[in-house]
């Protein structure tokens, strides 16, 4: 099975960028958009794990503890890895300082699991639209210039979920296999 751990969106958000897609899907046709249900932070990607691994996989990510809930910002958009040759097309996040730490130390509970350590830095994103073909899309780029700082709501949470993603042809499939929840409901600071 192949396995994420994310943090959910909210409504709100969900709906602000379900309208960003439906005006920019036009000027970039050919990219593959994520559909609105789709959309979630990815804190760690997990891959693929025989099903006798899920317990273990259950108990690491059960001892997560942060002493406050996460905050976060949805704000701008851009491009991986660049604008130029796009493969995927993101939104942004302001996040507390708890949040990287977080992402961190799910990472050092799994890695006695077999999984292996994310080698590119954490940069958190809502996946938007990946691109088969890296090449230019400059009427996307027109469209996407007002927005680069849009905001698109917030968020505090102090639960994570672990995932599955079943592979279609029709686009990822996502199940919620189970819920964590790592701190008391209040953001940091407060
Ligand atoms: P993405 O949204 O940036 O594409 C489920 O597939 C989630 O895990 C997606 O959100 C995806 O991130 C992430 N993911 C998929 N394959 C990955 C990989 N090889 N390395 C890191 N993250 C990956």
């Amino acid at each position: 099975m192949r396995l994420f751990v994310a943090l959910e969106v909210p409504e709100n958000v969900r709906r602000a960028l379900a309208e960003l897609i439906a005006k920019l899907r036009p000027a970039a046709p050919a990219a593959r958009w994520v559909r609105a249900e789709n959309i979630h932070v990815t804190l760690k990607f997990i891959g693929e794990v025989p099903p006798g691994q899920l317990d273990p996989i259950r108990g690491a990510l059960s001892a997560m503890r942060l002493d406050a809930a996460v905050s976060i910002r949805f704000r701008g958009l851009g491009f991986f890895p660049n604008d130029r040759r796009p493969r995927v097309f993101w939104a942004g996040m302001d996040a507390s300082e708890n949040f990287a730490p977080l992402a961190a130390s799910i990472e050092a509970a799994l890695a006695p699991l077999g999984i292996p350590r994310e080698s590119r830095p954490f940069t958190p994103h809502l996946t938007l639209a990946r691109f088969p073909e890296p090449r230019p899309a400059p009427e996307l780029l027109e469209a996407v210039a007002p927005l680069l700082d849009k905001e698109f709501g917030s968020a505090t949470t102090s639960e994570f979920h672990l995932m599955e993603s079943r592979l279609k042809p029709g686009g990822a499939q996502y199940t919620r296999l189970a819920t964590f929840s790592f701190a008391p409901l209040r953001a940091q600071g407060e």
